[in-house]
């Protein structure tokens, strides 16, 4: 029977035989930049930032939201220096089972710790978050129905007065005033990053996903699917990945309206090059005195130009969205850690 797309993607995505939480986890079927170990250290030189504004606090808290099998806080475990291990709280927030092998200081729940001090962290977790989508119907949008077996799609009723007013304010029509094939409905993803951002009680809320500005919205919709590492039909039938482009400045309003301080959005390859990641290749010279180190060097130089690439993940949007933090953009990104200025944090 056909169902509405949100229901939809929540049941085979998130159901007992959901995608998500039944099989290998997500890297069986596609790579992200979490899967990296680059991210990581990149991520290790935020956090020492944010730490050093926080005035350093005991515990530091690292929160995954949508962890995966863990695999970015496995990285994080395995190369924080002693100093921050020994302070650092690390935590999954994820549907799916614990792994096996995760380390046991590592604690895994369904639901965002409270009054978080730290970094909560969700790298390409809102794409996933299930969420409707309408077309131009005769005067106004129409939610569009699904058949979870096969996909068909068929028209459904109008939607709910929050939902047009979503539209209207993030999804306007073009200046062409042509409307666009189909939209989705951005509004769950703001309500659940709103409240991702409302469980931290001083720190930093970083979102890492693809997305598009109000300014050029898709067309044509962004909904698909991936499964095996290829992009095939958005059947919801739970045996694939179901994922749309996220609207990020909407989640990233949504945010600061909890957070009470402006965000900062930056592309992937911005961030990372000012944490430090280079994708240059290492100098023809160390082959001949440290063929080793050269050939280590070599392969981190690719992952970071994997990483770094504008037309692939460096083209993903980090939104910054601090939480009784100075929110001072150059300083989160600049190459000298931040010193905690006086009065700086403190809510
Ligand atoms: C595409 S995967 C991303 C995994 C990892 N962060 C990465 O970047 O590779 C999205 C993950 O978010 C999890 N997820 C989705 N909604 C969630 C929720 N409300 N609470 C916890 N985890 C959720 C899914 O189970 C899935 O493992």
């Amino acid at each position: 029977m056909p169902i509405g797309w949100r229901a939809a993607m929540t049941t085979a995505l998130y159901g007992d035989q959901g995608f998500f939480v039944t099989g290998a986890g997500p890297t069986a079927h596609f790579r992200t930049s979490a899967h990296m170990p680059l991210l990581g250290a990149a991520l290790l030189r935020l956090l020492d930032r944010l730490d050093a504004a926080l005035g350093r606090p005991d515990p530091l808290q690292l929160v995954d939201v949508g962890a995966g099998r863990g695999e970015l806080l496995g990285t994080l475990a395995r190369l924080a220096p002693p100093a921050l291990a020994a302070r650092l709280r690390l935590t999954a927030v994820e549907l799916a089972p614990r792994p096996d092998g995760l380390p046991e200081w590592v604690d895994w729940r369904p639901e965002p710790p409270e009054r978080i001090v730290g970094l909560l962290l969700a790298t390409e977790w809102l794409d996933n978050v299930p969420l409707d989508v309408a077309e131009p119907g005769p005067g106004a949008w129409r939610r569009v129905l699904v058949d979870p077996a096969d996909g068909t799609e068929s028209p459904g009723g109008p939607l709910d007065p929050a939902e047009a007013a979503w539209l209207d304010r993030w999804w306007p029509l073009p200046a062409d005033q042509c409307p666009p094939d189909r939209v989705e409905i951005g509004l769950p993803r703001d309500l659940a990053w709103a409240e991702a951002v409302g469980s931290l009680h001083r720190g930093l809320a970083l979102a890492v996903d693809y997305g598009h500005l109000r300014k050029a919205r898709p067309r044509h919709g962004t909904l698909t699917g991936f499964r095996a590492g290829r992009q095939v039909g958005p059947v919801p039938d739970g045996s694939r990945d179901l994922t749309a482009h996220v609207a990020i400045d909407s989640v990233a309003a949504a945010g600061t309206a909890v957070a009470g301080q402006p965000y900062t959005l930056v592309e992937q390859h911005t961030a990372l090059r000012a944490l430090g990641v280079d994708g240059r290749r290492p100098a023809l010279a160390l082959a001949s005195t440290d063929p080793a180190g050269y050939l280590r060097a070599l392969a981190g130089a690719s992952t970071a130009a994997e990483l770094t690439d504008p037309a692939g993940l460096g083209g993903h949007w980090w939104l910054l969205q601090p939480v009784g933090v100075e929110p001072d953009p150059a300083g989160w990104f600049s190459a000298e850690p931040v010193a905690p200025a006086p009065g700086r944090g403190g809510r």
